[in-house]
């Protein structure tokens, strides 16, 4: 390909105008068309950007020159979208979660393989170089014992936004299931036992939680906790420990700037960032440039499907324990659904 990559951007809320950011930041990437079904041309960000905005996806589909689909929806119609693009022998990268059943995921990624196509997904904590880091200390300290890691969103999502969300294991916790796949591979775990509870009333009514602690056991002793809530009052909180035989490494929450003020009555340090888009801002603009070099290299994937499997079934099995009290025999839980690896 010597041209720029033609793009369209489908869903421009939240994701989709991170999205569109990094696409506009970087030089291989043409954005020709947003299809969004709610926005209008007298919408500012429609105004102070140059593409042609659609109400549905075909006219994009249709044109030879478009290169890829990044998909940024509302959750219920990434599968949709994700195939009919495929289909048409457009590249996609995908915001999280993929799909909602198994059968749909293991379809998306079948369907790109069969037809040489990248399927990138919006896993950006792996381009977190934090956590790139955090995860180069393994071999220093292990055997690893404990991985703890607290993920804390802010603010609030919207209850439209919940209602449709998929609940909060596969819309929040799919984030830290796949840090753990991305810092310990696919190793499956022995068991999973999950408590929720919604103190917001609206989002009881869903039904969802608004707030969760996951802890999952794997074989030879590692034992992993996910701390979770919608909301934390003081920032976009997110931290992540490996504990193991020879060391502790940690990777903190960043900062607005790391000046500290020291008086008699005591300490100020500023607050931790705000929310996703400023916490994960390097890392979108980063994922977004590896789904465009692996479309220009030939590199299919940035997450496997057996990877993304694994992680659609931790946020099953963590539910399914929340809902009914009990741990999960995740082996067995795997083979129900006809998984093995
Ligand atoms: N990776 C991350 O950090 C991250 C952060 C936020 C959201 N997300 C994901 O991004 C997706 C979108 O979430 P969001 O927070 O941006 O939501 P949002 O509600 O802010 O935005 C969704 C956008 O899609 C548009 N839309 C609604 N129905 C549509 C349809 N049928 N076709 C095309 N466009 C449609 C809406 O008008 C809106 O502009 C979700 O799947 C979510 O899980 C990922």
């Amino acid at each position: 390909m010597n041209k720029k990559i033609g793009v369209c951007i489908v869903g421009l809320g939240r994701a989709g105008r991170f999205h569109l950011k990094s696409i506009k930041n970087l030089d291989i990437f043409h954005l020709k068309y947003v299809v969004d079904t709610q926005l209008s041309e007298d919408d500012e960000v429609v105004q102070q950007h140059d593409f042609k905005l659609l109400k549905t996806i075909d006219e994009a589909l249709n044109d030879d020159t478009l290169n890829a689909v990044v998909v940024s929806s509302p959750t219920q119609f990434h599968f949709d979208y994700i195939t009919r693009s495929l289909d048409a022998g457009k590249h996609v990268f995908t915001e999280k979660p993929l799909g909602k059943t198994l059968a749909e995921i293991q379809s998306c990624f079948d369907l790109a393989a069969k037809k040489g196509l990248a399927l990138y997904l919006g896993f950006q904590r792996r381009y977190d170089y934090n956590f790139k880091t955090l995860k180069s200390t393994i071999d220093q300290i292990q055997p690893i014992k404990i991985i703890k890691t607290s993920s804390r969103d802010n603010p609030k999502p919207s209850l439209e936004y919940l209602k449709i969300s998929g609940n909060i294991f596969h819309d929040m916790l799919i984030h830290d299931f796949d840090m753990l796949i991305f810092l310990l591979g696919t190793r499956v775990p022995k068991s999973v036992f999950a408590f929720g509870h919604a103190y917001d009333e609206n989002i009881s009514t869903i039904p969802d939680f608004d707030t969760a602690l996951v802890t999952i056991k794997y074989d030879k002793g590692l034992i992993c906790s996910i701390d979770t809530s919608r909301t934390a009052i003081y920032g976009y909180d997110q931290r992540l420990e490996l504990f193991g035989e020879h060391g502790m490494a940690i990777a903190e929450n960043e900062r607005n700037h790391s000046v500290q003020l020291h008086t008699a009555e005591g300490m100020y340090i500023a607050p931790i960032n705000h929310s996703f888009p400023q916490r994960y801002k390097a890392a979108y603009a980063t994922e977004m440039a590896d789904f465009g070099n692996g479309i220009l290299n030939q590199q299919l994937n940035n997450v496997t499907k057996k990877e993304c499997v694994l992680g659609h079934l931790l946020a099953n099995a963590a539910h399914q324990s929340a809902i009914s009290g009990q741990a999960i025999d995740f082996e067995n839980y795997m083979a129900s659904q006809a998984v093995s690896f």
